[in-house]
């Protein structure tokens, strides 16, 4: 999973044309939490840093302090024109890519009406880019990803809140083709040891440790499923 850090504007050096204002809540929440929201011309520029990876729609994208969504909401409508660029025709594949790339956005948040929020917004980006109603099984399904992807927590402590003895654990989707989908499930605070053993890599001794490397706990899913069509998502 790349850990990715932080919405969609093109990439453009315009100035914002939101107002300052509406970038924060409250001054209190400034000060509790550091609460303010990134214009979306800035998110838009930093994306641009990472503009292949921003548009592939397996690349997966964690915001570790993701507010109301403005990075995940950018990532992922650049993520949707792809697929509609290349799946836009069959409406079986754009679903199912469609939702493949909701899949592949996570993030963590510790208040709860951001969280909330977060999810919201996304849910609705999805509804619209795949033309689903609320009573339909893509919207649950989605719904379903979303409540997973989206992680009331501390990215700090790693914790779930408001029950803060239990680690944060993400799901892994693939999209396997035919629409069916693999879920792998693994805990936050393994996976980002994940770097410190791809140095491994960097220095060419990986061939030596693959096998040990492999079966680090780093690789270990804490729960697999069987395969998944979106209605089994949505009602499993
Ligand atoms: C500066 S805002 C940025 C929000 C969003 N990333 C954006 O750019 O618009 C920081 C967010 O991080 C949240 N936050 C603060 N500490 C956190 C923590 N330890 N774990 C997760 N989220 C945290 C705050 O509630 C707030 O929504």
């Amino acid at each position: 999973m790349a850990l990715v850090a932080p919405s969609e504007a093109a990439s453009t050096k315009r100035r914002p044309s939101k107002s300052a204002s509406s970038l924060v809540r409250s001054r209190q929440r400034v000060i509790d939490h550091g609460e303010v929201f990134t214009p979306a011309w800035m998110v838009g520029a930093m994306l641009d840093l990472v503009k292949d990876e921003s548009e592939r729609i397996d690349s997966r994208f964690l915001e570790p302090a993701c507010g109301s969504g403005n990075f995940l909401t950018a990532v992922l409508a650049r993520k949707f024109a792809s697929v509609q660029a290349r799946y836009g025709k069959s409406e079986f594949e754009k679903r199912n890519y469609g939702l493949s790339a909701l899949m592949s956005v996570y993030g963590i948040e510790l208040l709860a009406d951001n969280v909330a929020e977060c999810r919201e917004v996304l849910l609705r980006q999805f509804d619209d880019f795949v033309s689903v109603k609320t009573d339909s099984d893509w919207h649950e399904a989605a719904r379903r990803v979303l409540s997973v992807n989206i992680v009331w927590g501390d990215a700090l402590t790693m914790k779930t809140q408001p029950d803060d003895e239990q680690f944060i654990t993400f799901p892994e989707w693939s999209y396997l083709g035919k629409g069916l989908f693999q879920r792998r499930d693994f805990r936050f605070d393994t996976l980002t040891q994940t770097s410190s053993l791809s140095a491994v890599s960097d220095y060419g001794v990986d061939s030596l440790f693959a096998d040990d490397v492999a079966k680090h706990d780093v690789f270990q899913p804490v729960r697999e499923y069987s395969p998944m069509t979106h209605q089994e998502i949505a009602h499993g």
